[in-house]
């Protein structure tokens, strides 16, 4: 089928089935359903000897005395168990020949290349161990890590599961007064961030946000920074370093190796914060153990690593795709890891293309909306290059429409290459439902079937299971390895947000339907989170950054389709007494929301209303605000809004 000449189509009809190309089949690690089954069997039947079987992929220092420990919502696993992240994904490759392997190969938006091999990595990951203790950090103590996506990003974490330190990797796209709510959260004491980082051919300025955010975090005593662009900054004498001079000052004053600690099964291994559909954002915390241990396998499974292979997962480290798929799966598994700095269309549309010819790329992990702007920039882009090193190709972050998926299997993958659709979440540390590549027949828009071990179902809201064909909320009816153990310093809000809304089962936020074969299909959201371009923004925070700008008196934050980012954010602003719309005062609260978040959340358009639609309870209709947002009109029930003529008014105004 040519891809240029198919339209979009609805999800809801697609009948097309791909198998598995036999040659990928015959020397896959997962090479049929029927071992898919029998591994599926094997962990619903005992799935406590099946986590043990499982387990002894990775190194432990000590035997766990049990495998899981549950006491809904919580869970802890293989409880009294030593292991250590970072031992696992670099000590364990040295004594192999994978020592002189490639790691890490990264690529520079400006073109440069390094190469790392397991050897080097180590010597990093312990040199920066050391500066880590130079500078007084303790087991259990927070750190905060602001950087661009190079290598060095990579090392603090593995210097951080070295020690036991719990990283938080924030995103470089984050405003310092994101840096600010997630520092303070944290209580971290350390920063470790760059001078800048290259963005489409410009400096996004790093450091500057970090002086700015520094201000208002009292737990913070120091500041490590990494010499990317090498443009000017101001260093604060006592509290800031240069990454390069500590690394220097240790290695004189100490042995290179730094021994990795042994840590509890359920040692804090990160934190990472995610939108909510209230409040703040949520700080999911990932323990040692099991989540090492699924995104060990996934890692293995789903993208059917071997040790000749490159990798390439497009995702920026800042999310948690970065960390379960850049960083600690694929190291863990051995693999040599391609790391690209900047922006796929720099210096032109075709970098990505450049990039898999240019390192014979042969695994690529990327997102929907990225496949979207392909489409879109056009496929003379990708034909300019020889993309036969490709054997693999995933998706992830957020549904894909079958047509973009087609365009992904021709253009891209030459009709060869299964496609992994795999869906999972922050929350869930590692990739729960998706395609085995050289087993699972594949369906365009579809991420298939769990995981073995992954227990997933569709529920009605009262928990009540839903029939197939029906949509339904998500739900994972088991605990997991890699799960959550809770919300950073909230243990309410995680029991309340995820097993509060379905009595006694997580529930993950999304609506989904599994069709006749067991194939489920996810349709998206249904709290009031948004996804735009695979990331999720609560639409609550964008809210509250709208209302603290003086102007504002309410807000509301909706998504609109959007061809290319998925979702685009929609604002319903109402303003203060005296206050005057304009498109002035549009591009004022666009630039707020920019430096109260990133620039990710800024909203794409803002309508302002002199009223919004309430329910008499005083609760926003947020679906009717969608409707208007998408289509300008409204359907079905309205008969708890409280004022109908807000609705006349706002329909009115989108017709000016
Ligand atoms: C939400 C999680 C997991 C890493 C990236 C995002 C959506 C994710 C898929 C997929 C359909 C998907 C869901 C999910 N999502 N992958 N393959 N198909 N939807 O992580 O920011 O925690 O977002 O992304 O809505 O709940 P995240």
């Amino acid at each position: 089928m040519s891809s240029s000449t198919t339209n979009i189509e609805s999800v809801l009809h697609e009948e097309r089935v791909f198998e598995p190309p036999a040659e990928f089949a015959a020397s896959a690690r997962i090479p049929s359903m029927e071992e898919y089954e029998r591994l599926r069997r094997e962990a619903e039947d005992a799935p406590e000897e099946f986590w043990a079987r499982m387990a002894e992929e990775i190194h432990w220092f000590k035997r766990w005395d049990a495998v899981l420990k549950w006491e809904p919502p919580h869970a802890e696993w293989f409880v009294g168990g030593r292991t250590n992240v970072s031992y696992n994904c670099l000590d364990r490759h040295l004594s192999t020949w994978r020592r002189n392997k490639a790691a890490i190969i990264w690529e520079g938006e400006p073109g440069e290349v390094r190469t790392l091999t397991y050897q080097q990595l180590y010597r990093h990951v312990c040199r920066f161990a050391h500066v880590l203790k130079k500078l007084g950090v303790e087991r259990g103590d927070r750190v905060a890590l602001y950087m661009p996506l190079v290598p060095e990003l990579a090392v603090a974490m593995l210097a951080c599961a070295r020690i036991g330190a719990t990283h938080s990797v924030i995103f470089a796209g984050f405003s310092a007064a994101a840096l600010i709510d997630r520092i303070n959260d944290a209580g971290c004491k350390l920063v470790v961030t760059a001078d800048g980082a290259y963005r489409r051919g410009t400096e996004i300025r790093l450091k500057d946000a970090v002086d700015e955010a520094l201000k208002q975090t009292p737990t913070v005593k120091s500041c490590v920074v990494f010499r990317r662009t090498g443009s000017p900054i101001k260093m604060q004498a006592g509290r800031d370093h240069w990454w390069h001079e500590l690394a220097e000052s240790v290695i004189e004053s100490a042995s290179s190796h730094f021994p990795a600690e042994e840590l509890d099964s359920e040692h804090p291994l990160f934190i990472l914060y995610t939108s909510g559909t209230t409040g703040k954002p949520k700080g999911i915390l990932h323990t040692t153990a099991g989540y090492l241990l699924w995104a060990h396998l996934t890692t293995k499974w789903v993208f059917d690593l071997k040790d000749d292979d490159t990798y390439w997962c497009t995702a920026d480290i800042g999310w948690v795709t970065g960390h379960s798929y850049v960083v600690y799966g694929p190291l863990s598994n051995g693999a040599t890891v391609l790391m690209y700095e900047g922006a796929p269309n720099h210096p032109e549309p075709d970098r990505f293309w450049r990039l898999i010819e240019r390192h014979r790329v042969s695994i690529f992990y990327t997102a929907p909306t990225a496949i979207r702007a392909f489409v879109k920039w056009g496929e003379q882009w990708p034909r300019r290059h020889d993309l036969s090193s490709l054997r693999l190709l995933g998706t992830v972050g957020e549904p894909i429409n079958p047509e973009a998926w087609m365009w992904y299997r021709e253009t891209i993958g030459g009709g060869r290459c299964p496609i992994v659709d795999t869906w999972w979440q922050t929350e869930t540390g590692g990739i729960m439902i998706s395609p085995l590549p050289g087993a699972t027949p594949t369906k365009p828009g579809s991420a298939t079937k769990p995981l073995p071990g992954v227990d997933v179902a569709i529920m009605t809201k009262q928990g009540e299971p839903v029939e197939d064909g029906m949509g339904g909320y998500l739900v994972i009816r088991r605990p997991w390895p890699s799960m959550l153990r809770t919300i950073w310093g909230d243990d309410e809000r995680y029991r309340q947000t995820y097993f509060g809304e379905i009595e006694g089962t997580y529930f993950a936020g999304d609506g989904a339907r599994r069709d006749r074969d067991g194939y489920f299909w996810i349709m998206g959201r249904v709290d009031d989170v948004i996804n735009v371009s695979g990331h999720r923004l609560g639409t609550m925070e964008i809210e509250s950054a709208l209302v603290s700008h003086e102007a504002v008196a309410e807000a509301a934050v909706v998504g609109r389709p959007d061809e290319l980012k998925g979702q685009a954010v929609v604002a319903f602003v109402t303003l203060e007494g005296t206050r005057q719309s304009s498109d002035e005062l549009k591009e004022q609260l666009r630039r707020h929301v920019q430096k109260e978040i990133g620039a990710l959340a800024r909203p794409d358009e803002i309508r302002f209303s002199d009223a919004l639609p309430k329910t008499r309870s005083g609760k926003i209709m947020r679906r009717l605000l969608r409707e208007i947002a998408a289509s300008g009109s409204v359907s079905g029930d309205v008969t708890t809004l409280e004022d109908f003529s807000v609705l006349e008014r706002l329909r009115a105004q989108e017709e000016e």
